[in-house]
């Protein structure tokens, strides 16, 4: 299938390259979970993927489309379009991803609501772009990281540009990944599930931000 995610929404999608890299290594009977799925075009992206590996990967997106705080407060034109018509970021989202809707779950729920109706150690692979509100991250990945499996990567969105988002990370995590904007980590300490995910990793102090879009490494001194 081709892919159409670049025609929907609003382009905030720059992480293709986790999401493909998790298709082509995990395996049939995967179970993967996308916090934060707004109008679809992430969704979407990893959707295809998924159908065109012919793996039977399980694909739930959670959101409660109702927009994070940030998109409340801007000033912005679709504001007013699901602040009028409180269904119409869910309705744009199935639209939007219909002709790919076999492969991707649908769960409108808040992410923490969401959170605890998963078993421990169920998931291979979980993408945090709901809040980037402070509190609300570092609960999702208190409620989130105790649900991946062995080997399991869990990710996210934004750590270079959201405060909220690289302070919750470094708080609940001593090391990892970032990746052209988006961190990422495994469960086991280890990078990817079989192999280090990215080359060349840089030291660097914990708990500063990072101005520069690259790959590095995040590590308590
Ligand atoms: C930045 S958008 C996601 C963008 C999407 N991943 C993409 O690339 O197109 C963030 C989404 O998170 C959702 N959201 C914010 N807080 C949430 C929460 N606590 N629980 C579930 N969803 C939340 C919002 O409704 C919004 O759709």
């Amino acid at each position: 299938m081709e892919h159409f995610y670049d025609t929907i929404g609003e382009d905030w999608f720059d992480f293709s390259d986790i999401y493909s890299y998790v298709v082509d290594n995990f395996t049939d009977d995967s179970h993967f979970v996308e916090v934060g799925s707004w109008k679809g075009r992430s969704a979407s992206f990893m959707a295809v993927e998924i159908i065109n590996s012919k793996k039977n990967i399980k694909f739930d997106c959670i959101d409660t489309w109702e927009g994070s705080i940030e998109h409340n407060q801007d000033n912005k034109p679709w504001v007013t379009e699901f602040q009028k018509d409180k269904d119409f970021l869910y309705s744009t989202f199935l639209k939007n991803t219909q002709s790919a809707s076999d492969v991707i779950n649908p769960i409108r729920k808040r992410s923490h609501d969401a959170a605890i109706s998963y078993k421990n150690r169920s998931l291979d692979f979980i993408f945090l772009d709901g809040s980037h509100e402070y509190k609300d991250v570092l609960l999702d990945l208190q409620l989130f990281y105790p649900k991946l499996k062995r080997g399991g990567i869990i990710a996210g969105h934004d750590y270079v540009n959201c405060e909220g988002v690289w302070t919750a990370v470094h708080e609940f995590f001593n090391c990892g990944v970032l990746w052209d904007g988006n961190w990422i980590k495994n469960d086991s300490g280890n990078w990817g599930p079989n192999k280090p995910l990215f080359d060349l990793p840089i030291h660097i102090e914990a708990g500063k931000p990072l101005a520069a879009r690259t790959s590095f490494l995040f590590k308590k001194p």
